[in-house]
């Protein structure tokens, strides 16, 4: 074969608001590339399915509370104990197409008030995405679509916060998708950059690490 033996899977993340299609476009995006004969998994933060996984779960479903700090750190150490199997994944030609990551933990937190350089620093050293694809709504939109949940960030001024603190986040690995459209449209535009982006890394492209 002609592959490079630094040849790997990319890491790709979708992010933006509560109710932006996200999951649906994921799980779009996971037929799409194993329909091509790539190998891909499907990935979410929070994991909720570790202890940490579990503890955040509780504090989202408001059974629990914890200070705003704490809560941070956890979500953090949550992607931090999946960091080593997702470079092996990647390192062994697998892609991982995330719902959420790091820049939830930072835009979410510092919603809230915290300083966005101290949300930034327990995230320092995870592998940074290939590619995040911002699907862009208005919080008042993303309220129209069936409305939100019981969950505790599930709030139109609180997701209005979290919309500015994803604006002071975007660079060059960002691609700002408008979510408004159909889901056909933003499906097939999700398509192309995603095909582009796992060509790329099958080359062999080196990792980078976030925020540092
Ligand atoms: P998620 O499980 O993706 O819920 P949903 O499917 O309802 O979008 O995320 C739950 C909430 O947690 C969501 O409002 C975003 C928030 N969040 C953080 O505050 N920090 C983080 O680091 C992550 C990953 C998510």
């Amino acid at each position: 074969s002609s592959k490079k033996s630094d040849s790997r899977g990319a890491l790709i993340v979708l992010e933006g608001l509560d109710r932006c299609g996200k999951t649906s476009q994921c799980s779009k995006l996971i037929s799409y590339l194993e329909g091509s004969g790539h190998a891909v998994e499907s990935w979410r933060f929070p994991d909720r399915n570790t202890g940490v996984g579990q503890m955040i779960s509780s504090y989202l479903m408001n059974e629990s509370h914890l200070d705003d700090h704490a809560i941070h750190l956890l979500f953090s150490a949550n992607r931090w104990e999946k960091r080593s199997l997702m470079e092996s994944k990647l390192r062994s030609g697998t892609t991982l197409i995330i719902d959420r990551y790091a820049f939830s933990g930072v835009a979410f937190s510092s919603a809230k008030g915290l300083d966005v350089e101290w949300c930034k620093a327990p995230e320092a050293g995870l592998l940074a995405p290939d590619l995040v694809l911002y699907l862009d709504i208005s919080p008042e939109k993303a309220a129209e679509r069936g409305g939100y949940g019981d969950e505790r960030y599930e709030k139109l001024e609180f997701q209005q916060r979290v919309a500015q603190s994803y604006r002071t986040l975007y660079d060059a690995t960002w691609k700002i998708v408008d979510a408004t459209r159909s889901m056909e449209d933003v499906e097939e535009q999700l398509k192309q950059i995603v095909m582009e982006c796992v060509l790329k890394c099958q080359e062999g492209k080196p990792f980078t690490q976030l925020w540092q």
